[in-house]
């Protein structure tokens, strides 16, 4: 109990074909928002740390306040680097706590990708850390790509197999046409569904990882403008996709993105309604039952790993 790797969770999520959740992670409101939805969903829980959330709210107060949603609620939980960008960023993480780290090789060449992968693996395992990896470029917006460009760009099937045996890395993060942020799509919205079914028939009980797995549901964006919002146009993966890519070998699906839009939402609602609210939990508050309610939302409906903990 307490603090674990993904191992057990992506080996019980693979066989049961549901996805974890990887909740990005910057504060007390929505560490407190994502915890409280899974432990009333009894779900598996990483929650992950950018490099941006280390810059904005000091490393050592994100790793006390996991252990302090631990100590709260004993649950299980995968503290995990989300996008660590060299070696250097995985060792400080691995040295103070962390149970998984990403070493983030994906703009490197593919040969370099895997000897960074392997020298952060290799440290990782001596520590009892596990190690998700990247290959093939996530990249802007999708603007009707082309064949060639989606060959340079997505994951390789083959070069997959050959990464993961050379780098020994515990999950691969592939890209099959997914993005960050809201604006993912500017036509229909499309994965690379083949792609992902070949990968898998080539490693076999691997599990595999979605970035930018956002749904940026449309509700959400027009409460953000219907409050003063400027968020034009913007376009996610449909819960269906995620729901089949759950089913195919991805056993960790990362959300950052929309639980920025179900936050920032509900503050700005909270602030045209009430101009007279100035103590801050008059609006972090509904800010973290916003957080709460998205997170169960995924749980249930997107990643089906109700009671799966
Ligand atoms: O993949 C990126 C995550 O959404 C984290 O974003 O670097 O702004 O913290 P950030
Ligand atoms: P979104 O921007 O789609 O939420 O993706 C987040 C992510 O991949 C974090 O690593
Ligand atoms: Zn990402």
């Amino acid at each position: 109990m307490g603090l674990v790797t993904s191992t057990e969770m992506f080996k019980k999520a693979y066989e049961g074909g549901y996805a974890v959740g990887a909740f990005n992670v910057n504060n007390m409101e929505i560490i407190q928002g994502i915890v409280e939805a899974a432990e009333e969903e009894q779900a598996p829980l990483i929650l992950q740390v950018s490099s941006g959330a280390r810059k904005y709210a000091n490393p050592v107060y994100l790793r006390k306040l996991v252990e302090a949603a631990i100590e709260v609620t004993g649950l299980d939980i995968c503290l995990h680097l989300d996008h660590g960008d060299d070696f250097d960023i995985c060792k400080t993480c691995i040295d103070s706590g962390f149970s998984s780290v990403m070493i983030d090789g994906s703009k490197h060449p593919f040969k370099e990708n895997i000897a960074l992968t392997k020298r952060v693996v290799d440290y990782a395992h001596d520590h009892g850390v596990v190690v998700e990896a990247e290959l093939g470029k996530l990249s802007g917006i999708e603007d009707a790509i082309s064949v060639a460009d989606r060959d340079s760009t997505f994951t390789d099937p083959d070069e997959a197999i050959e990464f993961v045996e050379s780098s020994g890395c515990d999950s691969l993060a592939i890209t099959i046409g997914t993005s960050h942020g809201a604006f993912k799509f500017k036509g229909e919205p499309h994965l690379d569904f083949e792609r992902l079914d070949k990968i898998t028939a080539l490693l076999p009980n691997y599990p595999l990882v979605l970035h930018g797995a956002s749904s940026v549901p449309k509700e959400f964006v027009n409460l953000c403008n219907q409050y003063g919002g400027q968020i034009p146009g913007a376009q996610g993966v449909p819960e269906d996709m995620l729901r089949k890519a759950a089913k195919s070998g991805v056993c960790k699906i990362n959300i950052d993105t929309d639980l920025r839009l179900a936050m920032t939402a509900s503050i700005r609602r909270i602030f045209v309604e009430n101009p007279g609210y100035f103590d801050p939990r008059q609006y972090l508050g509904p800010g973290r039952l916003a957080i709460k309610a998205m997170v169960a939302h995924k749980i249930k409906n997107v990643l089906g790993c109700s009671n799966k903990r």
